[in-house]
């Protein structure tokens, strides 16, 4: 059996990462923009070189392996049989949501997500002139979990989409049948699309909590909703920008694709490339890397909650932990944790910018050794 190694990483000193960019020539431990500083695969790897050694890059459409690999790695990884005809290629989720407001909404209607989340679903209704309609999730003893009656009020305000985030970031969150459910009901009820950002499906730590996709449900579900996936995050190959959004009924299909003609372009054949053999041959490197983020999802838990002031609950997917440092920075009269911690060099994405001031988001797609640095450093910054 092929083992990988996720003890060690490229050297991104230096490099056109922008996660590392940021703190040239400072001694901060990059741990903000959700990428991992591992390897893509390495079948990935030899795919994309042998694409490159073909060396003609004219325009591309996909192909019948690679609609296959994707159709079957879907079946087979979250058992949901898709047709070929519901992929739409695109260029990233960020722009499948965008499209999706654009789609389904006119100016001044309103578009549903619960906070925190991921910035740019926070943006996206005023791309369209649209209203963005939020309520929290709340914290139920180690559980995130959805506010019913807060989100049932905020439907009736005129909202058309349901923007979804799950897995959740930044949270962790893997929705459960139930809330999947609930939301499917909320979204029948109020007529509502369903926009389901589904790019860390392949990042579920916790054999307990497996990923459903919420258009698998069932039809009815199925024919109002859009659900984005890539292989960028599992397989970190962000940069690539591959993504596709999986639309059932074919005049939503219809919808969204109008709303994307003239401005979206086609997909990089690289990205395809990697697509294929990521969803085909890359399910061992997945589960090596699982166990990895696994440990480290425990460490980073076990650590945090020792620190004085600072808490945070166990993710059941992703690389990333959210932690709560509200009772550190009022006892210390510190304005801003993130800027606190990255004086202490540690860079952690600011709450703020997802809707949750006092919360910091930490990435812990890196090697083991890099981690333990990165906590030492946040204990001794509130203990010294
Ligand atoms: C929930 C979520 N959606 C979308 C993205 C980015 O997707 P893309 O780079 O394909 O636009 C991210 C990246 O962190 C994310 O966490």
């Amino acid at each position: 059996m092929t083992t990988f190694d996720f003890s060690t990483a490229p050297d991104r000193a230096g490099s056109d990462s922008i996660k590392w960019r940021r703190y040239a020539g400072r001694d901060v431990i990059p741990m903000w923009v959700a990428d991992m500083d591992f390897a893509a695969p390495p079948a990935v790897l030899e795919a994309l070189h042998a694409r490159i050694d073909h060396g003609v890059f004219g325009y591309a459409d996909a192909w019948p392996s690679l609609l296959e690999a994707v159709i079957e790695g879907i079946a087979r990884d979250h058992a949901w049989r898709i047709q070929p005809d519901w992929l739409v290629w695109l260029p990233g989720v960020v722009t499948g949501f965008n499209v999706a407001v654009r789609a389904v909404g006119q100016p001044g209607d309103g578009v549903f997500t619960s906070t925190p989340v991921y910035p740019p679903f926070l943006h996206a209704p005023a791309n369209f002139e649209q209203r963005l309609v939020t309520t929290p999730l709340v914290l139920h003893g180690q559980r995130w979990e959805w506010d019913w009656n807060a989100t049932e009020a905020a439907l009736a305000e005129n909202v058309r989409l349901f923007m979804l985030c799950n897995p959740h970031n930044p949270v962790g969150r893997v929705f459960d049948r139930d809330e999947l459910t609930r939301i499917a009901e909320l979204a029948e009820r109020h007529d509502l699309v369903i926009c389901s950002d589904e790019i860390h499906c392949g990042l579920v730590l916790d054999p307990a909590t497996p990923h459903i996709p919420i258009a698998a449900l069932d039809e009815a579900v199925a024919r109002r909703s859009i659900t984005l996936m890539a292989p960028s995050k599992t397989w970190n190959i962000p940069a690539l920008y591959c993504a596709f959004a999986i639309i059932p009924d074919a005049a939503l299909r219809a919808r969204y694709k109008r709303a994307m003609a003239g401005i979206v372009p086609h997909v990089n054949v690289l990205g395809q490339t990697a697509t294929e053999i990521a969803y085909r041959d890359c399910g061992p490197w997945r589960q090596a890397l699982l166990d990895t983020l696994r440990s480290n999802a425990a460490r980073v838990v076990e650590a945090i909650n020792a620190i004085p002031g600072l808490s945070t609950v166990p993710v059941e997917a992703t690389y990333l932990a959210w932690i709560d440092c509200r009772e550190f920075i009022a006892a210390r009269g510190i304005a801003n944790a993130s800027a606190f911690f990255e004086a202490a060099g540690v860079g952690m994405s600011d709450g703020k910018d997802f809707g949750l001031p006092g919360f910091v988001r930490l990435n812990f797609g890196c090697p083991a050794t890099r981690l333990e640095q990165a906590l030492e450093r946040l204990r001794r910054a509130v203990v010294s």
